[in-house]
């Protein structure tokens, strides 16, 4: 076969560098910032990044390509009247070796996510079609079945929010858990799907659909939860917890707890409602879940020594 002259090659090559060091791009105009997702599959999470900086405030951020790439940690805190909106899917990047080392610290059980997002009255909206996908079968197949490795990011966290409300907002094969709610008060959660389903022999092992800790009023309505371990789970300092109209298949329903993990550390659940809950193939429809006052490592966290089952 002939090489093709030089000077052919110079040109494509320099274009394609150009586009991957940019990755997306935002539009941005008076208070709306449209992500556009590069078209090189490079990350899109610098432009992401950008548009709740210049939208984050009283504004809309547009998400409506089909697919962005996610190759790096979010932190979008901060936030106040902010309208996101998501058609599209939000796909997670592979490299294992980066997500372990980076990530936002949860503050709880050593754990980390691979987005952080929080404010007051945000509304994020996925009109039943927008998709967190976190490309969970790598992790699933890299555990092996370890239920706690460290630096295995959870998808998303809701930390420090007030008076928000997430609708119709679809995750599949979550990295670890779907999602943690964290010193967080007065959020709605309803017309989630999750689903973590593995295609090996390695289980979709702690694919929690949500946890909640130092939360208070939160609502669950009319999710659909498909995972590997507890549906719903309320741990420490979980109050006024309302979980209706959902439905489980597998996984292991309503986890209240753990609790009582930490030497010396009070933490109280109180006022959990369910109703209207069907568990399909679940282990439970629900069960408490407390320790016996004896700390186990550190972070204390996997191993449950005693569990009570309602329902
Ligand atoms: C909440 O934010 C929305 C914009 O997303 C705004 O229209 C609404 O007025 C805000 N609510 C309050 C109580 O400020
Ligand atoms: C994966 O991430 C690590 C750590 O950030 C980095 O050194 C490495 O170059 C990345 N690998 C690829 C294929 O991008
Ligand atoms: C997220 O970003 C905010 C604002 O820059 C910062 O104050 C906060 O410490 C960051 N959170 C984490 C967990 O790094
Ligand atoms: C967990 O975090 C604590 C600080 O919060 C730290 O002292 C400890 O070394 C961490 N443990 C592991 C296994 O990372
Ligand atoms: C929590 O958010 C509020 C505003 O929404 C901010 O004033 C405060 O600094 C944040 N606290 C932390 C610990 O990030
Ligand atoms: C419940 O949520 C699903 C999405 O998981 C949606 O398709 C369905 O319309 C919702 N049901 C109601 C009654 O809103
Ligand atoms: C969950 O995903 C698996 C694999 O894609 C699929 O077979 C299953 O039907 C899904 N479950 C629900 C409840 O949508
Ligand atoms: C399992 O999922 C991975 C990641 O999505 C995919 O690359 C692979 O083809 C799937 N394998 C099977 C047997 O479906
Ligand atoms: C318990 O939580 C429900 C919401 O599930 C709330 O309506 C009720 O007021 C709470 N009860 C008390 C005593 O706070
Ligand atoms: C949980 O809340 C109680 C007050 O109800 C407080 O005493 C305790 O310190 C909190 N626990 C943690 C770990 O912050």
């Amino acid at each position: 076969m002939k090489t093709p002259p030089t000077i052919l090659l110079v040109v494509p090559v320099a274009v394609s560098f150009f586009q991957l060091a940019y990755g997306g791009t935002v539009q941005h105009q008076g208070s709306t910032c449209t992500v556009h997702a590069s078209d090189d599959a490079s990350d899109d999470a610098p432009a992401i990044l950008e548009a709740f900086q210049l939208c984050g405030i009283g504004g809309q951020i547009l998400l409506h390509d089909d697919l962005y790439h996610i190759e790096t940690e979010m932190n979008t805190t901060g936030l106040k009247d902010v309208t996101i909106d998501l058609t599209g899917t939000m796909l997670w990047g592979t490299n294992i070796t980066y997500w372990r080392a980076n990530g936002f610290e949860l503050g709880y059980q050593n754990m980390t996510t691979a987005w952080l997002i929080g404010g007051h009255n945000l509304t994020f909206n996925g009109h039943g079609v927008g998709t967190l996908d976190g490309n969970g079968q790598l992790w699933y197949d890299f555990t092996k079945g370890v239920s706690n490795l460290p630096g295995r990011p959870i998808s998303l966290v809701i930390g420090n929010t007030t008076s928000s409300h997430f609708d119709g907002i679809r995750f599949v094969q979550s990295q670890f858990w779907t999602m943690a709610i964290k010193d967080t008060v007065d959020v709605l959660l309803e017309n989630i799907y999750v689903n973590s389903t593995s295609n090996s022999s390695q289980p979709a092992r702690n694919t929690d659909g949500v946890d909640t800790m130092f939360s208070d009023r939160i609502t669950f309505r009319n999710w659909t939860v498909t995972g590997g371990d507890d549906s719903i789970s309320t741990k420490a300092n979980s109050t006024n917890i309302l979980i209706q109209d959902c439905v489980f298949h597998g996984g292991l329903g309503v986890a209240i707890g753990s609790i009582g993990q930490y030497n010396g550390v009070f933490e109280r659940i109180e006022n959990i409602t369910a109703e209207r809950v069907l568990a399909l193939g679940s282990r439970y429809a629900g069960y408490i879940k407390t320790w016996t006052g004896i700390q186990q490592g550190f972070p204390p966290n996997g191993k449950y020594p005693y569990q009570n089952r309602f329902s």
